[in-house]
């Protein structure tokens, strides 16, 4: 079989890049290692930056995201048993975020992929990637125990950190810069209405705490929890009673608690590999970098490196090679900026389990300053909701 762009998974960075080039006229493959139903039980953040429904608004995927997407204007910060709201809408001159689920933006886009008829090969095993420094790259992988083998132009790594894409570059070839945090998230989904309309992130002696939400009927709440940690060490009633200690006591006042639907421990961790690019590969999403969902840069992150790249492999159909040239370098701008704001909001709001006595108060300092510096606010602000694609050059 042969495509003009081999897209390797089929999380929200292929689907996204799929449909950004099949709009513009280019052939693209996608394999991806799971089955879709596997795909689609994953559950990941739901805020959405203004330059991704944006994005999705291009493609003609929106419906749904008109109708079930909600808008945030504000978030707030929890500290001393208070709320700071930090107004997103003010702070940067009319913007907002949307409340809708990774999950159902995959969804979305996979709906719009098989009614364009567009090929995503599932259970896709033993992808391998050949020649990636050749211009006849080409991938051979499993399907139904058969062997099959993709001819391309291009190949692009959307496969997440533990894809295969990213190691398939020799080592002498890649950077990669990593931090893993002392600790986890323990996120819960419960049917249970949201304790408040806008998310509440919080900085409590007993550990950082996440108000969030789905929908008006449904929560996602996190704690943070120890490196080791177990679910099963974690009964729903415990859950609540802890979530309650790390809000302010008006707020947990108000916290509707239910039966979890869903329950899991997840790392955090700040990684970047550079470049983004050898030979004939592109990477995009979490196959070159990580974000801490601290501020729920990940989705959007990678929405935003496959804006990049078709544009580049767009302009390269186009006559204009050069383009494709430029991806590496103008995507590591962005996602530099991105990954320096998650690991500061995450440094802001946790308790680090080796932190020196100092740390707490320190925390406390920074934002009783962004209470009262509007300057402050405007930065918290304007990386919440993301920051431009015309930042201009890191140089
Ligand atoms: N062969 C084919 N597919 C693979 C392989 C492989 N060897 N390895 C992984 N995959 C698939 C995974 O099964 C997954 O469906 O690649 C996909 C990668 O999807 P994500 O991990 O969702 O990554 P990405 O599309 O970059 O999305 C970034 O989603 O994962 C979250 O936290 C992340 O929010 C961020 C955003
Ligand atoms: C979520 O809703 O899952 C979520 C929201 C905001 C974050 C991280 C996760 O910063």
């Amino acid at each position: 079989m042969r495509t003009q762009v081999c897209i390797i998974g089929a999380g929200p960075a292929g689907l996204l890049l799929g449909a950004r080039l099949a709009k513009a006229g280019v052939d693209a493959v996608i394999l991806e290692r799971m089955s879709g139903d596997y795909v689609l039980g994953r559950i990941r953040a739901g805020v959405l930056e203004q330059t991704t429904t944006d994005l999705l608004r291009e493609l003609g995927v929106h419906a749904r995201l008109d109708k079930e997407g909600i808008p945030h204007q504000g978030f707030s910060l929890s500290f001393n048993n208070r709320l700071l709201r930090i107004d997103m809408h003010k702070l940067t001159a009319g913007q907002q975020v949307t409340v809708y689920g990774q999950t159902e933006v995959t969804r979305d886009l996979m709906q719009h992929r098989s009614a364009q008829g567009l090929l995503t090969v599932y259970e896709a095993s033993e992808v391998a990637l050949h020649a990636l420094d050749s211009k006849a790259p080409y991938v051979t992988y499993k399907q139904d125990g058969r062997a099959q083998r993709l001819d391309a132009d291009f190949i692009c790594g959307c496969d997440g950190y533990h894809g295969v894409s990213r190691k398939s570059i020799p080592r002498d070839q890649i950077r990669e810069y990593e931090k893993i945090y002392p600790f986890g998230w323990l996120g819960v989904l419960a049917d249970v209405p949201p304790v408040a309309h806008e998310l509440i992130y919080a900085n409590h002696a007993r550990g950082f705490a996440l108000c969030s939400q789905r929908s008006h009927t449904r929560s996602r709440y996190y704690l943070q929890c120890g490196l080791d940690d177990k679910v099963e060490n974690w009964p729903d009633e415990m859950f609540w009673q802890e979530l309650k200690k790390r809000l302010p006591e008006d707020v947990a006042a108000q916290l509707v608690t239910g039966a979890s639907i869903e329950k899991s421990i997840a790392p955090l961790r700040s990684f970047v590999s550079e470049p983004m690019r050898y030979g004939r590969l592109f990477l995009a999403g979490d196959a070159a970098h990580i974000v801490p969902p601290t501020g729920a840069k990940g989705l959007n992150l990678a929405a935003s490196d496959v804006r990049y790249l078709s544009d580049a492999l767009i302009a390269y159909y186009q006559g204009r090679h050069q383009e494709i040239e430029h991806y590496a370098e103008r995507c590591l701008a962005r996602v530099w900026r991105a990954v320096r704001f998650s690991w500061w909001f995450t440094n802001l709001m946790h308790q680090f389990p080796d932190a020196d006595a100092i740390s707490h108060p320190l925390q406390l300092a920074e934002l009783d300053y962004l209470a009262n510096s509007e300057a402050a606010q405007r930065v918290l602000a304007e990386n919440y909701v993301g920051l431009p694609f015309d930042f201009g050059g890191n140089g």
